[in-house]
């Protein structure tokens, strides 16, 4: 079988040629969205006088067939098919003949292929959005049982200060936030057509690229051919955007990990999120965590590949384009996946608030002793140094901070130790975003509007 571009040459390409360049194996995946972008180019072509509306109607018709068959998986694939342009195209030539030959007028699989990708990208950038969406609301749901859990909040994985859970949660459920943000930044890059750039230059044909636009759904056409076919900033955006998201969801796994151990303690996976060991019959493992830590330098990795095909490449359309669809698939598909499965974990996991509030230990309180010196006006770096000593002596001495004699320590007192409990020292820091039961409230309303707003966009109303 020869390809739809044999005209001008003597031969058949070679196998090797063959194996290297085709890419039908996933572009495939595009076959809904060519059949939708066939119809509205057929559409046009019917509109402008340029196919029969019987024409059209077999077109339509056949392309229902084709879409039955790929949806079935019984269509047939030619050993000449390159792409699913190309196969799409060929069904329809052989099923109608000269109807079907007419469908490539004024396109080209230039801005066929660009076209597809964008659609298919409108539709994941929505779905991810929701699996945003949906984690952050697991999240939000653990710091409302947890409005007032205590736990240590950490620095350079030391304990640090007491917080807590809620405040925690709410910490990533803000960040999921802007990484909301960011996906529907990058739909709103995808909703423009380059349907009618044809190779690069455009058409002489009277074909109205707005129309076909508006028929496929986009919110806007491009403004110049050339730009339109060789434009992939949009899957570079996207790539951008769900990179930063992983590198966030590594950042939960981690904690999953770390928390979910023997030495922390904190939290137990539902047995339907975690797996076991098939030597180790004790052993319980938070894989969701590892794969989600893991999982990120993919879909990072896969960021870094498109910019490397992209740079330098002169205008407009190049093969190396090509190269765009698989990592675009293989981190909407990971992404899906970590979202679903640290939703799910998220959803199940309980927390051992007796641990948590144990770990809170009594140094934690040492910051708060020094900002209590400063309300009494002791300038902050002299308070600092006295609690670091009174800090320093207690652990020479074996005793704990709140036993010590503070005769030599004034004008430390014992009303300045009762912030050393987790509780009066969460309550104390009561300023803006901070831990104190206020300020949590005011998180949580903030939290709840960000929601609400995330909520209307993926419902298709309002803008974001
Ligand atoms: N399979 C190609 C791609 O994915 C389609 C465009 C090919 N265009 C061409 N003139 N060879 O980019």
């Amino acid at each position: 079988m020869t390809p739809l571009w044999s005209g001008r040459f003597a031969k058949t390409p070679s196998d090797a040629q063959s194996a290297l360049s085709v890419s039908l194996s996933y572009d495939q995946r595009l076959w809904r969205e060519e059949i939708d972008v066939c119809r509205a180019h057929a559409a046009e072509l019917e509109r402008s006088g340029l196919l029969e509306p019987s024409g059209n109607l077999a077109i339509s018709e056949a392309l229902d067939q084709a879409a039955a068959q790929l949806e079935e998986g019984t269509f047939f694939f030619a050993a000449s098919d390159e792409d699913i342009h190309s196969a799409v195209e060929r069904f329809l030539i052989e099923t109608l003949g000269d109807v079907g030959a007419r469908i490539h007028a004024g396109r080209s699989r230039n801005d066929l292929v660009v076209t597809d990708l964008r659609l298919w990208l409108k539709q994941a950038t929505r779905r991810i959005a929701r699996g945003v969406y949906d984690l952050q609301e697991a999240l939000y749901r653990i710091a409302r049982d947890h409005e007032a859990t205590l736990m240590p909040g950490y620095t350079h994985l030391q304990r640090a200060q007491p917080t807590v859970l809620s405040h925690h949660m709410m910490a990533h459920a803000f960040g999921l936030g802007r990484d909301f943000e960011r996906v529907i930044a990058a739909y709103r890059r995808c909703d423009v057509s380059p349907l009618g750039a044809a190779a690069f230059g455009g058409t002489s044909l009277p074909l109205d690229a707005r129309a076909t636009a508006s028929a496929l759904g986009f919110g806007k056409v491009f403004d110049n051919s050339a730009d339109a076919v060789a434009d992939r900033d949009f899957a570079l955006e996207f790539l951008a955007a769900t990179a930063i998201l992983s590198v966030r969801l590594s950042s939960i796994g981690e904690e999953l990990v770390l928390w979910t151990s023997k030495e922390f303690g904190f939290a137990t996976l539902d047995d339907a999120f975690a797996t076991g060991s098939s030597i180790m019959p004790q052993k319980k493992n938070p894989d969701v965590g590892e794969l989600s830590r893991a999982k990120s330098a993919r879909v990072t990795s896969n960021l870094v590949r498109l910019l490397g095909v992209l740079k330098g490449l002169p205008l407009t359309y190049n093969r190396d384009l090509q190269e765009d669809k698989e990592v675009v698939f293989d981190t909407a598909d990971t992404v899906d996946a970590v979202l679903g499965a640290l939703k799910g974990a998220m959803q199940t996991i309980s927390f051992h608030i007796d641990v948590m509030q144990a770990a809170c230990s009594e140094d934690a309180g040492a910051a708060g002793i020094a900002e209590a010196l400063v309300l009494k006006g002791t300038p902050f770096r002299q308070a600092h140094e006295l609690v670091g000593k009174l800090v320093a002596a207690a652990e020479v001495q074996g005793i704990k901070i709140s036993q010590m004699d503070l005769s030599e320590y004034a004008p430390i007192d014992a009303g300045d130790l009762r912030l050393l409990d987790p509780r009066i020292g969460v309550e104390a820091r009561s300023s803006h975003g901070a831990t104190s039961a206020d300020r949590i409230k005011e998180q949580f309303a903030r939290l709840e509007t960000l929601m609400d707003d995330e909520e209307r966009w993926l419902a298709g109303f309002g803008a974001y």
